[in-house]
């Protein structure tokens, strides 16, 4: 499913700008991250899914989206639009109490994408352990040569520098690129960036 229909994006309960995002460039953002026909993906912190909906276009019907939240709300209205394009069957809605473990088998992800939500992960107690937790967790699901994308952003309110976090991600994985172009950040599309690593 390349193109999809005006009407069906008429009737999403999204954004403009993600309606935007959705006939084109979400698509080619997740090819450029590698992710190709047939690989399993999680989606950690996927909201409404804005990049859960490209990546399931990108997969196809033999891969899978895992998309995992604790904000159910979210998670319904994703897999309502999700319906609606078809997608519904790729998406595995992963409805979380915020616990920082993952309810996947081991080496079974081709790619986790860690987007906008870092902030929010070292804000729970102020210190790294969590995100350690969940960077743990990440090894353990991703198969070798997986990859890790993060979207790193509002660190002010907190202690850490965008260096501290990469150092931190630096102990599990290996650095790989930085991917530029126009991205959904919250509900809008603007110039950022996104961190890639792969799993050795
Ligand atoms: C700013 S949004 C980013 C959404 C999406 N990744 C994106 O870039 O469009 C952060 C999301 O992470 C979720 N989140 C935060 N902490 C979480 C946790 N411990 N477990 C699961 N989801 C969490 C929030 O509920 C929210 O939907």
């Amino acid at each position: 499913m390349n193109k999809i229909s005006k009407l069906v994006i008429d009737s999403l309960e999204y954004s403009n700008d993600a309606k935007n995002w959705f006939q084109g460039r979400g698509e080619q953002f997740i090819r450029k991250l590698g992710i190709t026909e047939g690989q399993s993906i999680l989606d950690f912190g996927c909201r409404i899914g804005h990049y859960a909906i490209p990546t399931a276009i990108v997969v196809g019907p033999t891969g899978r989206v895992f998309a995992l939240d604790k904000d159910h709300y979210s998670i319904d209205i994703l897999m309502k639009n999700a319906k609606k394009l078809g997608l519904d069957n790729r998406i595995i809605p992963i409805k979380t109490k915020g616990e920082l473990t993952i309810a996947l088998e081991d080496d079974m992800i081709d790619a986790v994408l860690f987007y906008d939500i870092i902030h929010i992960i070292i804000g729970t107690d102020g210190t790294l352990e969590p995100l350690q937790m969940i960077l743990t967790e990440v090894s353990r699901v991703l198969k070798s040569g997986g990859l890790l994308s993060i979207l790193v952003d509002h660190l002010k309110k907190n202690n850490y520098t965008k260096q501290d976090i990469i150092g931190e991600i630096e102990k599990f994985f290996t650095f790989k690129d930085v991917l530029k172009g126009e991205i959904m950040h919250w509900d809008w599309l603007k110039a950022g960036q996104v961190e890639n690593f792969s799993f050795d």
